[in-house]
Protein backbone atom coordinates (compact mmCIF):
# COMPACT_ATOMS: atom_id res chain seq x y z
CA UNK A 1 0.00 0.00 0.00
CA UNK A 2 2.78 2.39 1.23
CA UNK A 3 4.64 1.52 -2.13
CA UNK A 4 1.39 2.44 -4.10
CA UNK A 5 2.29 4.84 -6.89
CA UNK A 6 -1.12 6.22 -6.18
CA UNK A 7 -0.76 6.17 -2.53
CA UNK A 8 2.18 8.05 -2.73
CA UNK A 9 0.45 10.61 -5.40
CA UNK A 10 -2.26 10.93 -3.26
CA UNK A 11 -0.30 11.65 0.00
CA UNK A 12 1.49 14.19 -2.00
CA UNK A 13 -1.82 16.17 -3.13
CA UNK A 14 -2.74 15.54 0.40
CA UNK A 15 0.35 17.36 1.87
CA UNK A 16 0.51 20.13 -0.25
CA UNK A 17 -3.50 21.22 -0.25
CA UNK A 18 -2.94 20.75 3.90
CA UNK A 19 0.31 23.18 3.94
CA UNK A 20 -1.31 25.67 1.67
CA UNK A 21 -4.42 25.39 3.77
CA UNK A 22 -2.27 26.60 6.73
CA UNK A 23 -1.04 29.14 5.19
CA UNK A 24 -4.03 30.41 4.34
CA UNK A 25 -5.59 30.22 7.52
CA UNK A 26 -2.65 31.56 9.62
CA UNK A 27 -2.41 34.39 7.45
CA UNK A 28 -6.24 35.12 7.51
CA UNK A 29 -7.21 34.33 11.01
CA UNK A 30 -4.34 36.58 11.74
CA UNK A 31 -5.52 39.43 9.69
CA UNK A 32 -9.18 39.27 10.64
CA UNK A 33 -8.61 38.86 14.28
CA UNK A 34 -5.99 42.14 14.23
CA UNK A 35 -8.52 44.04 12.49
CA UNK A 36 -11.47 43.18 14.70
CA UNK A 37 -10.08 43.72 17.69
CA UNK A 38 -8.24 47.04 16.14
CA UNK A 39 -12.02 48.33 15.46
CA UNK A 40 -13.19 46.99 19.17
CA UNK A 41 -10.83 49.05 20.40
CA UNK A 42 -10.85 52.19 18.60
CA UNK A 43 -14.53 52.48 18.99
CA UNK A 44 -14.25 51.40 22.46
CA UNK A 45 -12.15 54.76 23.26
CA UNK A 46 -13.89 56.69 20.91
CA UNK A 47 -17.20 56.49 22.88
CA UNK A 48 -14.98 57.13 26.07
CA UNK A 49 -13.94 59.84 25.05
CA UNK A 50 -17.07 61.13 23.67
CA UNK A 51 -18.86 60.97 26.94
CA UNK A 52 -15.87 61.90 28.84
CA UNK A 53 -16.17 65.64 26.64
CA UNK A 54 -19.16 65.63 27.33
CA UNK A 55 -19.01 65.59 30.96
CA UNK A 56 -15.96 68.38 31.25
CA UNK A 57 -18.41 70.58 29.61
CA UNK A 58 -21.43 69.58 32.14
CA UNK A 59 -19.48 67.79 35.01
CA UNK A 60 -23.49 66.96 36.89
CA UNK A 61 -25.15 63.95 38.40
CA UNK A 62 -27.67 64.11 35.12
CA UNK A 63 -25.02 64.05 32.96
CA UNK A 64 -23.67 60.65 33.78
CA UNK A 65 -27.28 59.33 34.31
CA UNK A 66 -27.97 60.30 30.79
CA UNK A 67 -24.61 58.28 29.83
CA UNK A 68 -25.23 55.06 32.06
CA UNK A 69 -28.50 55.23 30.14
CA UNK A 70 -27.18 55.52 26.67
CA UNK A 71 -24.74 52.77 27.33
CA UNK A 72 -27.58 50.60 29.32
CA UNK A 73 -29.02 49.92 25.85
CA UNK A 74 -25.54 49.36 24.28
CA UNK A 75 -23.46 45.87 24.07
CA UNK A 76 -20.73 48.30 25.86
CA UNK A 77 -20.25 49.11 29.53
CA UNK A 78 -19.51 52.13 31.21
CA UNK A 79 -18.31 52.73 34.95
CA UNK A 80 -17.73 56.52 35.68
CA UNK A 81 -15.46 56.75 38.92
CA UNK A 82 -14.15 59.47 40.76
CA UNK A 83 -10.04 59.48 41.44
CA UNK A 84 -10.22 57.52 44.44
CA UNK A 85 -11.90 54.75 42.62
CA UNK A 86 -14.78 55.04 43.76
CA UNK A 87 -17.70 54.38 41.33
CA UNK A 88 -20.19 57.19 40.58
CA UNK A 89 -22.11 55.25 37.88
CA UNK A 90 -22.25 51.97 36.26
CA UNK A 91 -24.52 50.92 33.35
CA UNK A 92 -23.97 47.43 34.39
CA UNK A 93 -23.40 44.99 37.54
CA UNK A 94 -19.64 45.27 38.29
CA UNK A 95 -18.04 41.99 37.94
CA UNK A 96 -15.02 41.32 39.17
CA UNK A 97 -12.56 41.09 35.55
CA UNK A 98 -14.55 45.26 35.58
CA UNK A 99 -13.07 45.95 39.65
CA UNK A 100 -9.67 44.78 39.12
CA UNK A 101 -9.66 47.07 35.58
CA UNK A 102 -10.43 49.72 38.20
CA UNK A 103 -8.41 49.47 41.02
CA UNK A 104 -5.44 48.77 38.14
CA UNK A 105 -5.98 52.81 36.49
CA UNK A 106 -6.64 53.93 40.01
CA UNK A 107 -3.23 52.68 41.07
CA UNK A 108 -1.39 53.23 37.70
CA UNK A 109 -2.62 56.15 36.33
CA UNK A 110 -2.46 56.53 32.49
CA UNK A 111 0.25 59.35 31.12
CA UNK A 112 -2.59 60.89 27.91
CA UNK A 113 -6.23 61.48 28.41
CA UNK A 114 -7.41 58.05 27.07
CA UNK A 115 -5.89 54.66 26.25
CA UNK A 116 -6.66 51.11 25.82
CA UNK A 117 -6.20 49.61 28.91
CA UNK A 118 -6.85 46.05 29.11
CA UNK A 119 -6.35 44.60 25.76
CA UNK A 120 -5.81 40.54 25.89
CA UNK A 121 -8.99 39.96 24.65
CA UNK A 122 -7.76 36.05 23.98
CA UNK A 123 -7.60 35.45 27.78
CA UNK A 124 -10.13 38.53 29.34
CA UNK A 125 -13.60 38.49 29.01
CA UNK A 126 -13.38 42.28 28.25
CA UNK A 127 -11.38 44.57 26.85
CA UNK A 128 -11.40 48.43 28.31
CA UNK A 129 -10.50 52.24 28.29
CA UNK A 130 -9.92 54.63 30.28
CA UNK A 131 -10.50 58.63 29.55
CA UNK A 132 -9.89 61.35 32.15
CA UNK A 133 -11.94 63.65 32.89
CA UNK A 134 -10.31 66.59 33.23
CA UNK A 135 -11.84 69.81 34.49
CA UNK A 136 -9.30 73.22 34.78
CA UNK A 137 -6.61 71.30 34.71
CA UNK A 138 -7.68 68.92 37.89
CA UNK A 139 -8.62 65.46 37.52
CA UNK A 140 -11.89 65.19 38.20
CA UNK A 141 -12.17 61.18 37.61
CA UNK A 142 -12.61 57.99 35.41
CA UNK A 143 -14.79 57.09 32.18
CA UNK A 144 -14.22 53.52 31.94
CA UNK A 145 -15.67 51.35 28.54
CA UNK A 146 -15.35 48.11 28.41
CA UNK A 147 -16.66 45.71 25.42
CA UNK A 148 -16.91 42.32 25.30
CA UNK A 149 -14.38 39.80 23.52
CA UNK A 150 -16.39 37.31 23.19
CA UNK A 151 -17.83 38.17 19.62
CA UNK A 152 -13.83 38.48 18.34
CA UNK A 153 -13.53 35.15 19.77
CA UNK A 154 -16.81 33.69 18.19
CA UNK A 155 -16.03 35.33 15.01
CA UNK A 156 -12.53 33.54 15.15
CA UNK A 157 -13.79 30.42 16.35
CA UNK A 158 -16.14 30.39 13.78
CA UNK A 159 -13.20 30.44 11.11
CA UNK A 160 -11.06 27.47 12.17
CA UNK A 161 -14.34 25.81 12.43
CA UNK A 162 -14.77 26.15 8.68
CA UNK A 163 -11.35 25.58 8.10
CA UNK A 164 -11.11 22.30 10.05
CA UNK A 165 -14.41 21.10 7.69
CA UNK A 166 -11.86 22.14 4.93
CA UNK A 167 -9.65 20.03 6.02
CA UNK A 168 -11.79 17.43 6.43
CA UNK A 169 -12.52 17.78 2.75
CA UNK A 170 -9.27 17.57 1.52
CA UNK A 171 -8.66 14.51 3.46
CA UNK A 172 -11.86 12.73 2.07
CA UNK A 173 -10.88 14.02 -1.34
CA UNK A 174 -7.43 12.93 -0.98
CA UNK A 175 -8.88 9.48 -0.35
CA UNK A 176 -11.32 10.04 -3.26
CA UNK A 177 -8.03 10.61 -5.56
CA UNK A 178 -5.78 7.94 -4.16
CA UNK A 179 -8.85 5.83 -5.16
CA UNK A 180 -9.48 6.88 -8.82
CA UNK A 181 -5.47 7.78 -9.32
CA UNK A 182 -4.83 3.95 -8.30
CA UNK A 183 -7.77 2.75 -11.20
CA UNK A 184 -6.74 5.32 -13.57
CA UNK A 185 -2.87 5.05 -13.29
CA UNK A 186 -1.77 2.09 -11.25
CA UNK A 187 -3.97 -0.31 -12.78
CA UNK A 188 -2.69 -0.29 -15.74
CA UNK A 189 0.78 0.44 -14.68
CA UNK A 190 0.56 -3.10 -12.78
CA UNK A 191 -0.91 -4.46 -16.26
CA UNK A 192 2.34 -3.37 -18.57
CA UNK A 193 4.63 -4.26 -15.24
CA UNK A 194 3.54 -7.97 -15.15
CA UNK A 195 3.44 -7.63 -19.08
CA UNK A 196 7.02 -6.66 -19.11
CA UNK A 197 7.68 -9.24 -16.45
CA UNK A 198 6.42 -12.00 -18.66
CA UNK A 199 8.39 -10.69 -21.65
CA UNK A 200 11.42 -10.93 -19.54
CA UNK A 201 10.80 -13.92 -17.62
CA UNK A 202 8.56 -16.47 -19.64
CA UNK A 203 9.47 -14.56 -23.57
CA UNK A 204 5.78 -14.89 -23.90
CA UNK A 205 4.10 -12.78 -26.59
CA UNK A 206 1.72 -10.22 -25.19
CA UNK A 207 -1.06 -8.14 -26.35
CA UNK A 208 -1.70 -4.98 -24.34
CA UNK A 209 -4.84 -3.69 -26.27
CA UNK A 210 -5.74 -0.31 -24.88
CA UNK A 211 -7.75 3.07 -26.58
CA UNK A 212 -6.04 4.70 -23.91
CA UNK A 213 -4.76 7.71 -26.23
CA UNK A 214 -2.40 9.00 -22.68
CA UNK A 215 1.11 8.13 -21.83
CA UNK A 216 0.51 4.99 -20.49
CA UNK A 217 -1.65 4.15 -23.60
CA UNK A 218 1.66 4.80 -25.71
CA UNK A 219 3.22 3.04 -23.49
CA UNK A 220 1.26 0.15 -23.57
CA UNK A 221 1.41 0.01 -27.55
CA UNK A 222 5.19 0.45 -27.61
CA UNK A 223 5.58 -3.00 -24.90
CA UNK A 224 3.17 -4.65 -27.50
CA UNK A 225 5.02 -3.92 -29.96
CA UNK A 226 8.54 -4.77 -28.49
CA UNK A 227 6.81 -8.25 -27.53
CA UNK A 228 6.03 -8.66 -31.15
CA UNK A 229 9.07 -7.93 -32.67
CA UNK A 230 10.94 -10.29 -30.00
CA UNK A 231 8.74 -12.86 -30.96
CA UNK A 232 9.55 -12.43 -34.87
CA UNK A 233 13.09 -11.80 -33.72
CA UNK A 234 12.78 -15.15 -31.96
CA UNK A 235 11.65 -16.98 -35.40
CA UNK A 236 13.52 -14.90 -37.83
CA UNK A 237 16.80 -16.31 -35.59
CA UNK A 238 15.89 -19.90 -35.85
CA UNK A 239 14.99 -19.89 -39.27
CA UNK A 240 18.49 -18.30 -39.87
CA UNK A 241 20.23 -20.59 -37.91
CA UNK A 242 18.56 -23.66 -39.50
CA UNK A 243 19.34 -21.92 -42.59
CA UNK A 244 22.74 -20.89 -42.35
CA UNK A 245 23.48 -24.53 -41.03
CA UNK A 246 22.05 -25.77 -43.98
CA UNK A 247 24.12 -23.54 -46.38
CA UNK A 248 26.97 -24.70 -44.66
CA UNK A 249 26.73 -28.24 -44.96
CA UNK A 250 25.70 -28.52 -48.49
CA UNK A 251 29.11 -27.69 -49.83
CA UNK A 252 30.80 -29.22 -46.62
CA UNK A 253 29.41 -32.44 -48.12
CA UNK A 254 30.21 -32.13 -51.59
CA UNK A 255 33.59 -31.62 -49.96
CA UNK A 256 33.70 -34.62 -48.39
CA UNK A 257 32.18 -36.62 -50.74
CA UNK A 258 34.58 -35.41 -53.32
CA UNK A 259 37.48 -35.58 -51.07
CA UNK A 260 36.47 -39.51 -50.46
CA UNK A 261 36.23 -40.10 -54.48
CA UNK A 262 39.61 -38.50 -54.51
CA UNK A 263 41.11 -41.27 -52.39
CA UNK A 264 40.29 -44.41 -54.60
CA UNK A 265 43.06 -46.09 -55.64
CA UNK A 266 41.99 -46.25 -59.57
CA UNK A 267 40.72 -42.95 -59.87
CA UNK A 268 42.27 -41.76 -63.13
CA UNK A 269 44.75 -38.36 -63.56
CA UNK A 270 41.93 -36.74 -65.04
CA UNK A 271 39.19 -37.48 -62.55
CA UNK A 272 41.75 -36.29 -59.58
CA UNK A 273 41.86 -32.83 -61.44
CA UNK A 274 38.01 -32.40 -61.99
CA UNK A 275 37.23 -33.39 -58.50
CA UNK A 276 40.07 -31.49 -57.13
CA UNK A 277 38.78 -28.73 -58.55
CA UNK A 278 35.35 -28.90 -57.80
CA UNK A 279 36.60 -29.59 -54.15
CA UNK A 280 37.94 -26.33 -54.47
CA UNK A 281 34.95 -24.52 -55.96
CA UNK A 282 33.13 -25.87 -53.48
CA UNK A 283 35.69 -24.15 -50.88
CA UNK A 284 35.78 -20.63 -52.68
CA UNK A 285 32.10 -20.71 -52.35
CA UNK A 286 32.00 -21.84 -48.62
CA UNK A 287 34.37 -18.68 -48.08
CA UNK A 288 32.72 -16.36 -50.04
CA UNK A 289 29.70 -17.55 -48.04
CA UNK A 290 31.79 -16.93 -44.46
CA UNK A 291 32.52 -13.61 -45.89
CA UNK A 292 28.39 -12.74 -46.72
CA UNK A 293 27.59 -14.11 -43.44
CA UNK A 294 30.01 -11.57 -41.32
CA UNK A 295 28.95 -8.74 -43.66
CA UNK A 296 25.22 -9.47 -42.85
CA UNK A 297 26.51 -9.78 -38.80
CA UNK A 298 27.90 -6.23 -39.54
CA UNK A 299 25.01 -5.11 -41.18
CA UNK A 300 23.23 -6.07 -37.57
CA UNK A 301 24.73 -4.06 -35.29
CA UNK A 302 25.16 -1.30 -37.54
CA UNK A 303 29.16 -1.56 -38.40
CA UNK A 304 28.41 -1.52 -41.78
CA UNK A 305 30.80 1.52 -42.20
CA UNK A 306 30.56 3.38 -45.45
CA UNK A 307 33.04 6.17 -46.50
CA UNK A 308 32.39 8.16 -49.01
CA UNK A 309 33.99 10.17 -51.75
CA UNK A 310 33.78 11.77 -54.68
CA UNK A 311 34.14 8.99 -57.80
CA UNK A 312 33.21 8.61 -61.53
CA UNK A 313 31.03 6.39 -61.29
CA UNK A 314 31.66 4.71 -65.09
CA UNK A 315 35.41 4.13 -63.30
CA UNK A 316 33.44 2.06 -61.16
CA UNK A 317 31.61 0.30 -63.71
CA UNK A 318 34.29 -0.37 -65.75
CA UNK A 319 36.47 -1.74 -63.44
CA UNK A 320 33.48 -3.98 -61.56
CA UNK A 321 32.54 -5.40 -65.98
CA UNK A 322 36.30 -5.87 -66.38
CA UNK A 323 36.21 -8.31 -63.20
CA UNK A 324 33.73 -9.74 -64.29
CA UNK A 325 34.24 -10.37 -67.81
CA UNK A 326 35.57 -13.95 -67.85
CA UNK A 327 33.26 -15.54 -66.14
CA UNK A 328 30.49 -13.79 -68.45
CA UNK A 329 32.78 -15.35 -71.45
CA UNK A 330 31.92 -18.58 -69.81
CA UNK A 331 28.69 -18.27 -70.83
CA UNK A 332 28.39 -16.36 -74.15
CA UNK A 333 27.59 -13.37 -72.39
CA UNK A 334 27.74 -9.81 -73.87
CA UNK A 335 27.54 -7.04 -71.18
CA UNK A 336 26.67 -3.43 -72.80
CA UNK A 337 27.64 -0.47 -70.60
CA UNK A 338 26.14 2.89 -70.80
CA UNK A 339 27.37 5.56 -68.66
CA UNK A 340 27.60 9.45 -69.02
CA UNK A 341 31.22 10.18 -68.79
CA UNK A 342 31.47 12.97 -66.43
CA UNK A 343 29.01 11.86 -63.93
CA UNK A 344 30.76 11.70 -60.49
CA UNK A 345 29.11 10.99 -57.59
CA UNK A 346 29.94 10.52 -53.49
CA UNK A 347 29.49 7.19 -53.11
CA UNK A 348 31.72 4.54 -51.04
CA UNK A 349 33.43 2.73 -54.50
CA UNK A 350 33.95 -0.37 -52.51
CA UNK A 351 30.69 -0.74 -51.50
CA UNK A 352 29.13 0.41 -54.53
CA UNK A 353 30.98 -1.94 -56.07
CA UNK A 354 30.05 -5.33 -54.37
CA UNK A 355 26.17 -4.13 -55.05
CA UNK A 356 26.96 -3.98 -58.28
CA UNK A 357 28.94 -7.28 -58.37
CA UNK A 358 26.29 -8.72 -56.92
CA UNK A 359 23.43 -7.81 -59.44
CA UNK A 360 25.46 -8.37 -62.24
CA UNK A 361 26.20 -12.43 -60.96
CA UNK A 362 22.84 -12.67 -60.31
CA UNK A 363 21.93 -11.17 -63.92
CA UNK A 364 25.39 -14.12 -64.93
CA UNK A 365 23.94 -16.71 -63.05
CA UNK A 366 19.87 -16.48 -64.32
CA UNK A 367 20.77 -15.74 -67.98
CA UNK A 368 20.68 -17.76 -70.84
CA UNK A 369 23.95 -18.68 -73.03
CA UNK A 370 24.38 -15.77 -75.71
CA UNK A 371 22.50 -13.20 -74.16
CA UNK A 372 22.20 -9.77 -73.22
CA UNK A 373 23.06 -8.13 -70.01
CA UNK A 374 22.79 -4.20 -70.07
CA UNK A 375 24.10 -2.07 -67.16
CA UNK A 376 23.40 1.79 -67.99
CA UNK A 377 22.89 4.68 -65.68
CA UNK A 378 20.66 7.34 -66.18
CA UNK A 379 20.03 10.53 -64.56
CA UNK A 380 16.92 12.45 -63.99
CA UNK A 381 16.44 15.54 -61.81
CA UNK A 382 16.42 13.79 -58.65
CA UNK A 383 18.03 10.91 -59.24
CA UNK A 384 21.06 8.99 -60.41
CA UNK A 385 19.76 5.60 -61.76
CA UNK A 386 21.79 2.27 -62.15
CA UNK A 387 19.86 -0.38 -64.27
CA UNK A 388 21.17 -3.55 -65.03
CA UNK A 389 18.52 -5.33 -67.22
CA UNK A 390 19.25 -9.53 -68.06
CA UNK A 391 17.01 -11.17 -71.10
CA UNK A 392 17.20 -14.40 -68.23
CA UNK A 393 14.84 -16.38 -66.87
CA UNK A 394 12.97 -14.05 -64.89
CA UNK A 395 11.21 -13.93 -61.35
CA UNK A 396 7.81 -15.29 -59.90
CA UNK A 397 5.96 -11.90 -59.48
CA UNK A 398 4.88 -13.39 -55.95
CA UNK A 399 8.30 -14.29 -55.43
CA UNK A 400 9.90 -10.09 -56.00
CA UNK A 401 8.98 -9.19 -52.63
CA UNK A 402 10.78 -11.43 -50.56
CA UNK A 403 14.30 -11.10 -53.03
CA UNK A 404 15.80 -8.83 -50.43
CA UNK A 405 15.34 -11.24 -47.25
CA UNK A 406 18.23 -12.70 -45.90
CA UNK A 407 18.86 -16.45 -47.34
CA UNK A 408 15.71 -16.27 -49.30
CA UNK A 409 16.60 -17.50 -53.39
CA UNK A 410 13.79 -18.41 -55.28
CA UNK A 411 14.17 -21.67 -56.13
CA UNK A 412 14.48 -23.38 -53.12
CA UNK A 413 16.63 -26.64 -54.45
CA UNK A 414 20.24 -25.97 -53.85
CA UNK A 415 21.51 -27.02 -57.27
CA UNK A 416 25.22 -26.11 -57.31
CA UNK A 417 25.10 -24.55 -60.55
CA UNK A 418 22.55 -21.45 -59.49
CA UNK A 419 24.07 -22.09 -56.36
CA UNK A 420 23.90 -18.36 -54.40
CA UNK A 421 23.38 -18.26 -50.71
CA UNK A 422 20.28 -15.53 -50.81
CA UNK A 423 22.98 -13.13 -49.18
CA UNK A 424 23.84 -11.01 -51.81
CA UNK A 425 20.69 -9.20 -52.70
CA UNK A 426 20.35 -8.49 -48.71
CA UNK A 427 23.54 -7.02 -48.58
CA UNK A 428 23.07 -4.72 -51.71
CA UNK A 429 19.79 -3.51 -50.44
CA UNK A 430 21.60 -2.36 -47.20
CA UNK A 431 24.69 -1.02 -48.72
CA UNK A 432 21.69 1.15 -50.92
CA UNK A 433 20.10 2.47 -48.50
CA UNK A 434 22.89 3.48 -46.09
CA UNK A 435 23.88 5.47 -49.14
CA UNK A 436 20.27 7.03 -48.99
CA UNK A 437 19.05 5.15 -52.55
CA UNK A 438 17.39 2.68 -53.10
CA UNK A 439 16.95 -0.82 -55.06
CA UNK A 440 13.54 -2.64 -56.76
CA UNK A 441 13.47 -5.16 -59.12
CA UNK A 442 11.10 -5.79 -61.56
CA UNK A 443 11.04 -9.21 -63.85
CA UNK A 444 9.01 -11.04 -66.01
CA UNK A 445 9.22 -14.89 -66.51
CA UNK A 446 10.86 -15.61 -69.66
CA UNK A 447 11.69 -12.15 -70.51
CA UNK A 448 13.88 -10.71 -68.05
CA UNK A 449 14.53 -8.93 -65.03
CA UNK A 450 15.36 -5.31 -64.33
CA UNK A 451 17.03 -4.16 -61.29
CA UNK A 452 17.11 -0.88 -60.52
CA UNK A 453 19.57 0.95 -58.29
CA UNK A 454 17.95 5.12 -58.00
CA UNK A 455 20.47 7.37 -55.94
CA UNK A 456 19.19 10.45 -54.45
CA UNK A 457 21.00 13.14 -56.36
CA UNK A 458 20.88 15.78 -52.78
CA UNK A 459 23.64 13.76 -51.25
CA UNK A 460 24.80 11.80 -54.14
CA UNK A 461 25.11 14.75 -56.44
CA UNK A 462 27.44 15.50 -59.44
N1 LIG B 1 18.51 -11.47 -62.34
C1 LIG B 1 17.83 -12.46 -61.73
N2 LIG B 1 17.07 -13.31 -62.44
C2 LIG B 1 16.40 -14.28 -61.84
N3 LIG B 1 16.37 -14.51 -60.51
C3 LIG B 1 17.10 -13.67 -59.75
C4 LIG B 1 17.84 -12.60 -60.30
N4 LIG B 1 18.44 -11.95 -59.30
C5 LIG B 1 18.10 -12.60 -58.17
N5 LIG B 1 17.30 -13.64 -58.41
C6 LIG B 1 16.68 -14.53 -57.45
O1 LIG B 1 16.77 -13.94 -56.18
C7 LIG B 1 17.40 -14.79 -55.25
C8 LIG B 1 18.14 -14.00 -54.25
O2 LIG B 1 19.25 -13.37 -54.80
P1 LIG B 1 20.55 -13.13 -53.94
O3 LIG B 1 21.54 -12.40 -54.75
O4 LIG B 1 20.09 -12.48 -52.69
O5 LIG B 1 21.02 -14.57 -53.55
P2 LIG B 1 21.85 -15.59 -54.41
O6 LIG B 1 22.30 -14.97 -55.64
O7 LIG B 1 21.01 -16.80 -54.49
O8 LIG B 1 23.06 -15.88 -53.41
P3 LIG B 1 24.34 -14.99 -53.14
O9 LIG B 1 24.16 -13.72 -53.90
O10 LIG B 1 24.31 -14.78 -51.67
O11 LIG B 1 25.50 -15.75 -53.57
C9 LIG B 1 18.23 -15.67 -56.07
O12 LIG B 1 18.43 -16.91 -55.43
C10 LIG B 1 17.43 -15.82 -57.33
O13 LIG B 1 16.48 -16.88 -57.19
MG1 LIG C 1 23.38 -13.12 -55.66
Amino acid sequence: MMNKLSFKIGMLFFVFIVLVEVLLFFVLYTNLANNQVDEVMDNLLARGNTHRDVLEDNYSRSTMDHVRIMEAASDFVVVITDTQGQVLVKSNPIEYEIEQVIQRVIQAPIDSKGEIVEKRWKDKKYIASDSLIVIDNEIKGHVLMFAKTNKVKNMLDQLSYQFKIIGLLTLILTIITIFILSKLITAPLKRIKEASEQIYNENKQIDLNTKRKDELGVLARTITRISKDLDQLKAERTEFLSNISHELRTPLTYIKGYADVLNRPDLSGKDTRKYSLIIKEEAEQLSLLVKNLFDLAKVDQNKFDINKEWVSLCEIIQSVTERMRPAFNEKQLTIDTKCPADLIALVDPSRLQQVLINVLDNAKKHSYENSVITLKVKEDLQHINIIVDDEGEGIPKEEIPYLFNRLYRVEKSRSRLSGGSGIGLTIAKEIVESHGGVIHIDSEIGVGTTVTIALKKGEISE
